[in-house]
């Protein structure tokens, strides 16, 4: 028996992020319509502004749902919990909600997500592989120095490309409906061995240099790190980050039935992209 969903739309929020884009080109690959969420999408779609929210639902038939920028932020859960009673109310229960691991608030956020009545996958993962090279992590690479506020707790960095893959399995087929897949990589690794591993896929030494909380919103400030940024990044590096989430799971493996990306694979990706050399950084 085949749990086939057919020719759905997709509305796949954060369309153009490091999850979303993913999900997208994958979507599109298989022939599948979908619609880019975001607010250079079209029609655009705001988190900030509710009058976009339904215009955007308008001719879906299921929604990716990654909050930005965080579920764990203030706010996140009464807004994230509107929008999917809207999408229910619209006729379109099937949501899949991006969730981060350890994240008390984020798990609140996954209540009112339920509460709607929708029918739900919840992918709730650990910290993204790519935030080195396609988010705030990747200007510390680039200058040789992870300077962060991280300790020596080690992280089990898993692979956008395995949170798009559990995606899309969801989005394409219904008995996923109801999982809660937490989401690692197959390894535990500290900052510094994250660095080394970088480096030695780059071809040079990156090392990681610890600072304290304070010396990085600082620092982040200086880069012109928007503020709402910077407190996440404070909250996650302050508080989540205290070896809460230093262990590895199976949703990986139960979602597709294979082992999730390593870290080494990323690395040796990322850096063949030519990302990482500093002559990208001006072009
Ligand atoms: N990064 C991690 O390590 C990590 C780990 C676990 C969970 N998560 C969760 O993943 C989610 C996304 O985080 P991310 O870091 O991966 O970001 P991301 O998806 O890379 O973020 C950018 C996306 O959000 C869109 N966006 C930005 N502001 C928006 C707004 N006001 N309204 C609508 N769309 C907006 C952007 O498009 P436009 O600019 O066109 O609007 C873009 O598509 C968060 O909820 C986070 O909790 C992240």
């Amino acid at each position: 028996m085949t749990h086939d969903t057919g020719q759905r739309t997709t509305l796949v929020l954060g369309g153009t992020g490091k999850t979303g884009r993913r999900v997208v080109e994958r979507l599109t690959a298989k022939g599948l319509p979908t619609r880019v969420g975001s607010r250079s999408g079209k029609p655009p779609f705001d988190w900030e502004n509710r009058s976009t929210w339904a215009p955007v639902l308008e001719g879906t038939d299921q929604v990716y749902i990654s909050y930005y920028p965080d579920l764990a932020l203030p706010g996140a859960v009464e807004t994230v919990g509107s929008f999917a009673e809207l999408a229910v109310r619209s006729g379109i229960p099937r949501l899949v909600l991006l969730a981060g691991r350890g994240e008390a608030e984020a798990e609140r956020a996954e209540q009112a997500v339920r509460d709607s009545g929708a029918e739900l996958t919840i992918l709730r993962s650990t910290w993204f592989a790519q935030n080195f090279s396609e988010d705030h992590l990747l200007e510390h690479v680039r200058s040789d120095v992870l300077a962060v506020p991280a300790g020596d707790t080690p992280e089990p960095f898993v692979d956008a490309e395995d949170i798009a893959d559990v995606a899309v399995a969801a989005l394409t087929d219904d008995r996923h409906t109801g999982e809660l897949y937490e989401l690692t990589g197959p390894r535990l690794l500290t900052f510094a061995e994250a660095a080394e591993e970088i480096g030695n896929a780059a071809g040079r030494g990156i090392r990681y240099l610890p600072v304290s909380i304070e010396e990085h919103a600082t620092a982040a400030a200086e880069q012109g790190v928007p503020g709402e940024v910077i407190d996440l990044l404070t909250y996650l590096f302050g508080e989540v980050l205290d070896g809460r989430n230093a262990h590895l799971t199976d949703g990986v493996q139960r979602a597709l039935g294979r082992e999730p990306r390593d870290f080494a694979d990323y690395a040796r990706n990322a850096a063949a992209s030519g990302i990482w050399n500093a002559s990208a950084a001006s072009a």
